[in-house]
């Protein structure tokens, strides 16, 4: 990883823009105890498993650590698939071109041709690992199509439970090696802060087991390295696709180790999360992109369709490009939802290719076969993260990134649907060689963790309902420098509430953790005066060419994020395709 001096030059904060303080680890008590392994890997979704399983193949030890049980994380939840460009008039370069026009000018355009070149041969490692993917009539893997891409290349499973699929088989894959010495797995394990040695390199991680011994009971993982896998934020906000679990515990780890953290400002807003009231909070049902690339259509609540006049892929344009138009629609009609029409689809093929989705909204009491059916966009995926290169390291020696939790440069200001499922295998991969190689000669040998140094900190869990508040209200799906100048000031109160009442414990750590992000995301969407992807402005409501490149934020030693900003030179291909959308609503 190039150092943070790379990434960009000083960014000058302006002087209403409030730039936070924070912490340099957790308010816990030192670890009673220490597990030894070479590499630590945390987190059970696709990344982390895959981590595991090719080092364990090739280093001596490896210990996984996860948060809750093996299945239990955003994986399990992605429904629509895993794309590649599998199908023979597909090609890498044609999902190049989709993956660089979603990320709207910022994606790194390296990343994505190791994403996309790598991508087909890992996805048929995963069927040769058991996954079951859906198959056409000729044994082949069948394709559907997602918002974005223009051409059907998102391989699935179970009809809509491709994740759940992967993670079974991989989870298959480690359970048969359990009894081997080599690898180990704790479950219900909280990660709470990293560990450096005397140098600053990353030589382990405390972390809390669930429901065992002391509730604020600490032990200690010591390693060569530390892989962190550890999903995405979503619980950041009141309503989210994202699991109970994604509390962004691994991301805001990093950020208070000192880690440069890339891209945080683009939070994606899936467009059809179903609507279940003002009221609801936390995970909502997710209803795939891929109902849209089965032929379902949006109308608003006066029955009109919207999509086709705004983008040459009507229903299913780029996901930051619907997400937008449905705001923009609900707030013309004021109303708080629009429609997903899947009636004309029919019962049958409903039922055989979206059964999980079926039976999710039935039981809601919702049947898409002969209703239809009220839709929001809602938070689902942070595109931004710790900053790696494409080896996967951080800008912390010892500390690889790979999956939601990082910012390989290959998502930019927008996620192409079902690129994830994608960018956690191939980087896990590439993750797992590199670890190999360096260990190989003879780098990252083992060391002691340091005495921490400072204070930690710890916000009282009842906070947490209102920090979800101040950034859905100020930094959510469309914010603007007035909004997150209140979100801001509202988090500093919170941050500067003192720790008296705080209970120690999971739901005080995954509070402040939840905190420390929604700072730095609010600060680097300040900085972001414009509308890019995943990032709606609405006191700038049009991409600004002097914006094209990336806040990269890192928490100084005296606790100040300090920012860097590293433009991007244009991509003509993201050009060419804005032009033709700006052409297409002109006529
Ligand atoms: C979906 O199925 O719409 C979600 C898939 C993704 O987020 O990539």
């Amino acid at each position: 990883m190039r150092d943070f001096g790379d990434l960009g030059t000083a960014y000058a904060v302006p002087a209403d823009v409030s730039v936070p303080s924070l912490p340099g680890r957790l308010a816990a008590p030192p670890p009673g105890w220490v597990a030894h392994a070479d590499v630590i890997v945390v987190g059970s979704g696709i990344a982390g498993l895959t981590a595991a399983l090719k080092l364990r193949e090739r280093v001596d030890r490896v210990l996984l650590v996860t948060k809750t049980v093996l299945s239990e994380g955003s994986t399990e939840w992605a429904q629509g698939g895993i794309a590649a460009a599998l199908a023979p008039e597909d090609s890498p370069e044609a999902h190049l071109v989709d993956t660089l026009v979603a990320g709207v000018g910022l994606c790194d355009e390296d990343a994505v041709r190791a994403l996309v070149e790598e991508g087909p041969a890992r996805v048929r490692e995963l069927v040769a690992l058991g996954t079951e993917f859906d198959l056409d009539e000729g044994g082949e893997i069948k394709l559907t199509r997602e918002g974005g891409h223009g051409m059907d290349r998102i391989a699935h499973a179970r009809g809509d439970a491709t994740g759940a699929e992967i993670s079974r088989a991989l989870i298959a894959q480690l359970r048969a090696v359990l009894d081997d010495p080599g690898i180990e797995v704790i479950e219900h394990a909280l990660v709470v802060d990293l560990l450096k040695d005397e140098s600053g390199r990353v030589c382990g991680v405390t972390l809390h087991v669930i429901g065992e011994g002391e509730i604020n009971g600490i032990g200690a993982g010591h390693a060569r390295a530390v892989v962190l896998a550890s999903g995405g934020l979503g619980q950041i906000y009141s309503s989210t696709t994202n699991p109970s679990v994604a509390t962004g515990d691994g991301m805001a780890m990093c950020l208070r180790a000192g880690a440069v953290m890339g891209d945080l400002e683009f939070v994606q807003f899936h467009p059809t999360v179903l609507w279940l009231g003002p009221g609801a909070s936390g995970q909502q049902p997710l209803i795939s992109e891929a109902v849209r690339g089965e032929g379902a259509f949006l109308v608003d609540v006066d029955g009109e369709r919207f999509m086709p006049a705004l983008h040459p892929q009507g229903d299913l344009a780029p996901r930051d490009v619907v997400s937008r138009a449905i705001v923009a629609r609900m707030r013309q009609t004021r109303a708080d939802h629009v429609y997903l029409d899947c009636r004309h689809l029919g019962e049958a093929f409903l039922l055989e290719r979206f059964p999980g989705i079926v039976a999710t909204l039935r039981r809601l009491g919702f049947d898409p076969a002969t209703q239809l059916l009220p839709v929001a966009p809602a938070q689902h995926y942070a595109s931004g993260g710790v900053r790696t290169d494409l080896r996967g390291r951080t800008s912390l020696e010892g500390l690889y990134a790979c999956g939601e939790v990082s910012c390989t440069g290959v998502h930019g200001a927008n996620r192409l649907a079902s690129n994830s499922l994608l960018e956690g295998l191939v980087f896990a991969h590439r993750v797992a060689d590199d670890l190999v190689e360096r260990f190989a000669a003879g780098e990252l040998l083992p060391s002691q963790p340091a005495a921490p140094d400072g204070h930690g900190y710890a916000c009282d869990s009842q906070h947490r309902v209102h920090i979800q508040e101040s950034m859905t209200k100020g930094a959510g799906a469309v914010r603007s420098a007035e909004s997150l100048t209140k979100t801001a000031l509202q988090l500093i109160a919170h941050a500067e509430l003192p720790m008296t009442e705080a209970e120690p414990g999971t739901l005080t750590w995954e509070t402040t953790n939840l905190l420390h992000l929604g700072q730095a995301l609010t600060l680097a969407a300040h900085l972001r005066s414009e509308t890019r992807g995943g990032h709606v402005r609405s006191d700038a409501p049009e991409p600004d060419d002097d914006l094209r490149g990336h806040f990269h934020t890192r928490r100084e030693a005296d606790g100040r994020l300090s920012v860097r900003f590293s433009p991007v030179p244009e991509q003509a291909v993201v050009t060419a395709a804005q032009a033709a959308a700006a052409e297409h609503q002109e006529h």
